[in-house]
């Protein structure tokens, strides 16, 4: 059917004619796409902070010269993520009806660069990606703080020290903000509290200590804290529980938070994961465990708790994982089976015989 359809359709003239308006068509895209070039002072940004870093373009884009080309037009999120692409840079070309193209998202990741953040990034004003992690990059970030389109910054394992700077306050449209694993000094700049649209807030084992502002409250719409390995300290705020509603990771082990955990813990029912251990005066009640109904991993071992389980809190499906150990929990071990995988509970108070569901789970 296709071929005897094909056959006349291609030899006839009006075959021919449909045929190459088909392919003026065709070069006419693709003229239009190559026409779009990407804005000069951005080359240059580009060019200099490159060199500056010791790198340059991966060969699946930048085809001479023109950085907008290749996978740097892909909307694709795999293929900008993809590690054969790095580093990387996004561009979006339909400025001045598709003729000019903006860089959008910049990524440097794990090749061992060195050097500082760039006053040239200023230059790439349409940047809202910044991802420069695992590398060597050191020096003032205060910069960042000018560059208010970002909404994702990803600095992590780097060699960025000296306080957060208060700047970063200013990027408003921040969803994501990844800092850990850095060697920063001082406390957080009560100014971040003013990042209202974050979601993802990674802070871990990055040097900081003091208490966590009180205009943190303000971050509503929080759902991943890592915060642990620092030596943050006072009362767990009562506004984790009554504002971070969000929250579905909640990771701030290895600080020197103060007890009571806030019975506010109660409203963060989409919690999946909570790891909080070595508090001081840990003397709280679990009560809130209740309420967490989507709770898959729990830590809260070395924590001096002296209060008894709850009684459902091993017979839930929810549960995978359980370190409760080294706190002076009372009473008895309820006794109903539960696909709970992991469970520690060494060195409590409880009392009675383990439950005969204990020797079908396996012990870390
Ligand atoms: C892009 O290619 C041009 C010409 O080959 C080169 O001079 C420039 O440094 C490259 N830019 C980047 C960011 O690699
Ligand atoms: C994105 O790229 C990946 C890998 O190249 C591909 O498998 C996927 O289908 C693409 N997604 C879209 C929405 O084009
Ligand atoms: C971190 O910075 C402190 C000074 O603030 C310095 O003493 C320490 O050696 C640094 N640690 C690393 C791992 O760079
Ligand atoms: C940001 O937060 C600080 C301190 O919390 C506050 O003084 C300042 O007014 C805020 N800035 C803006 C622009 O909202
Ligand atoms: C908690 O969040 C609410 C908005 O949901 C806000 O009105 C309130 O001021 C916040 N609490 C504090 C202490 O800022
Ligand atoms: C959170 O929990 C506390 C204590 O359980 C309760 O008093 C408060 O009303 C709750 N707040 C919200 C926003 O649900
Ligand atoms: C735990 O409790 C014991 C006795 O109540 C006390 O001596 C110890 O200091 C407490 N430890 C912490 C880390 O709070
Ligand atoms: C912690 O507990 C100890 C001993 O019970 C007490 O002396 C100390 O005042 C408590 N600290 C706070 C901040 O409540
Ligand atoms: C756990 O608590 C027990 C009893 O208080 C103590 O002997 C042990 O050293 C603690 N384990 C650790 C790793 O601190």
């Amino acid at each position: 059917m296709v071929l005897r359809l094909m056959k006349p359709l291609l030899s006839g003239s009006k075959g021919l004619f449909f045929f190459f308006f088909v392919v003026l068509f065709w070069c006419s895209q693709s003229i239009k796409a190559q026409d779009a070039a990407t804005d000069p002072s951005e080359v240059r940004a580009l060019n200099s902070i490159f060199q500056q870093w010791d790198t340059q373009a991966v060969e699946s884009w930048n085809h001479s010269g023109e950085p907008c080309s290749g996978v740097a037009l892909s909307q694709n999120d795999s293929v900008f993520e993809d590690p054969s692409n790095n580093p990387v840079i996004r561009c979006d070309c339909s400025f001045n009806s598709n003729t000019l193209c903006h860089i959008t998202r910049l990524r440097v990741v794990d090749l061992n660069r060195r050097g500082e953040v760039q006053q040239e990034l200023l230059n790439l004003p349409f940047l809202n990606y910044l991802k420069i992690d695992q590398n060597f990059f050191s020096g003032p970030l205060a910069i960042i703080g000018n560059m208010f389109r970002l909404e994702f910054l990803s600095i992590a394992f780097n060699d960025f020290s000296g306080p957060i700077p208060k700047q970063l306050g200013n990027l408003k449209e921040l969803r994501m903000l990844s800092l850990g694993n850095n060697n920063f000094s001082g406390t957080l700049p009560p100014e971040l509290g003013n990042l209202t649209k974050l979601e993802d807030l990674y802070i871990n084992r990055c040097g900081l200590g003091g208490d966590i502002p009180s205009t943190f409250a303000n971050l509503v719409q929080l759902q991943t804290v890592w915060a642990s390995g620092n030596a943050f300290s006072g009362k767990i705020p009562d506004f984790v529980g009554n504002n971070w509603t969000k929250l579905i990771e909640l990771r701030i082990q290895g600080n020197s938070f103060e007890g009571p955990i806030p019975s506010s813990f109660a409203n963060l029912t989409s919690l999946n994961t909570l790891k909080l251990d070595r508090i001081y005066n840990g003397s709280s009640s679990l009560g809130f465990l209740r309420n967490l109904k989507n709770l898959h991993d729990l830590d809260l071992s070395f924590n001096n708790l002296t209060c008894t389980i709850p009684s459902d809190m091993f017979t839930r499906d929810s549960v995978k994982r359980s370190f409760l150990g080294n706190n002076s929990l009372t009473g008895a071990i309820p006794n109903q089976p539960s696909t709970l995988h992991t469970i520690d509970l060494s060195y409590n108070l409880l009392s009675g015989d383990l439950p005969s569901w204990e020797d079908r789970i396996p012990r870390l």
